[in-house]
């Protein structure tokens, strides 16, 4: 499989950037950020940097700083393909991006973020040697952080990942009392290694689910603005604050987003029902249904590097800088 290069111009798209290309020359120049790799053809002068250089660019050109303190995230909507791992993938790979040391733990036995982020197809040379990661099962049984963490194609980004045991992690959890405090000591423990920890979690309210809330700093809650979705929103939501009362805790601050948007009425009447049913927690900016996510990720990368300039690219750039501003705001 190619490496993926990026110019000038990609380095412009990707970060945002107002100035001109000549601006990342020149800082290229001054060693602000990494040397290009020059063309071998025609032009000699075309700079291209590899995937593992762009979050030192990021650093210098991008829009996202890392946060005075560690920040913890979580993706959670009990209802399925709702865009919760999609989302996951693209927001952790613009904060990597940006050079801020990023880490997703994935707790959905299905395993798609970790198929995402490790992507087996790019990275295995044979089916020989392929192996079940470790997961956050392990660690809560004497594993170590160290044998637990996956790294992935950007320095800054690692994940611990999934595989199939995680539901019999769940049924083990299920029975024992405060199970919601069960992953306090890790965070702890990896809010010493990052600044930015994003829980990817299965599509239903399960064990899991409630140690990530529990964890965390912000639930980001995808909102398909589709029928599936819509007709069980009213019980996804009330039976989350539900919980947290039966807990005797305050709900984690939360953002609604709302996803899957369709050129179709039934999808805008939707989506107007949201806005008004949730007003002050929905996010007005929606992710609208693109193809471009699949193929992103089909080439191994998220939707910023991949088509920073798509519709895509331009709903996820917004959507993740309310998620950056609500975490700010503590
Ligand atoms: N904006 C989008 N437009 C169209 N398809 C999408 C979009 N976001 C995600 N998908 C696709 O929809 C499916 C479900 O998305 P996913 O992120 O896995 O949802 P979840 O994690 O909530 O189950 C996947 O096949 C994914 O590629
Ligand atoms: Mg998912």
């Amino acid at each position: 499989m190619e490496s993926h290069l990026f110019t000038t111009g990609d380095v412009v798209k990707i970060f945002q950037y107002e100035g001109t290309r000549q601006s990342v020359v020149v800082a290229e120049k001054n060693g602000h950020i990494p040397s290009a790799i020059r063309g071998r053809k025609k032009p000699k002068s075309l700079r291209t940097w590899t995937l593992e250089q762009l979050p030192e660019i990021g650093k210098y050109f991008g829009y996202f700083k890392p946060f005075p303190a560690p920040k913890v995230i979580t993706v959670f909507n009990q209802k399925g393909g709702v865009g919760k791992t999609g989302l996951v993938a693209t927001l952790s790979r613009t904060m990597a991006l940006h050079g801020i040391n990023t880490c997703v733990i994935g707790l959905d036995p299905q395993s798609s973020i970790t198929l995402y982020l490790t992507n087996p197809v790019v990275r295995l040379k044979s089916l020989q040697d392929w192996t079940v990661p470790k997961t956050v099962k392990d660690y809560l049984a004497g594993t170590s952080l160290e044998e637990i963490l996956l790294g992935t194609d950007l320095p800054t980004l690692s994940i611990i990942p999934e595989n199939h045991l995680l539901s019999d992690l769940n049924n083990e959890l299920g029975v024992k009392s405060m199970r919601h405090k069960k992953l306090g000591p890790l965070i702890k423990d990896l809010k010493k290694i990052f600044n930015v920890i994003i829980f990817d979690t299965s599509p239903t309210f399960n064990s899991l689910a409630e140690c990530a809330l529990y964890e965390s700093d912000l639930h980001v809650m995808p909102v398909a603005c589709e029928i599936g979705c819509y007709s069980v929103m009213e019980h996804n939501y009330s039976s989350l604050n539900d919980w947290f009362k039966l807990i005797g805790e305050e709900p984690t601050k939360r953002i609604l987003i709302p996803t899957m948007m369709a050129n179709n009425r039934i999808s805008q009447e939707i989506y107007s029902s949201y806005l008004s049913q949730y007003k002050g927690e929905i996010l007005v900016q929606s992710i609208r249904r693109s193809i471009k996510g699949a193929e992103a990720e089909s080439e191994g990368l998220g939707v910023i590097e991949y088509g920073p300039t798509s519709t895509l690219g331009q709903d996820y750039i917004e959507v993740n800088k309310a998620i950056y501003n609500l975490l700010s705001e503590d």
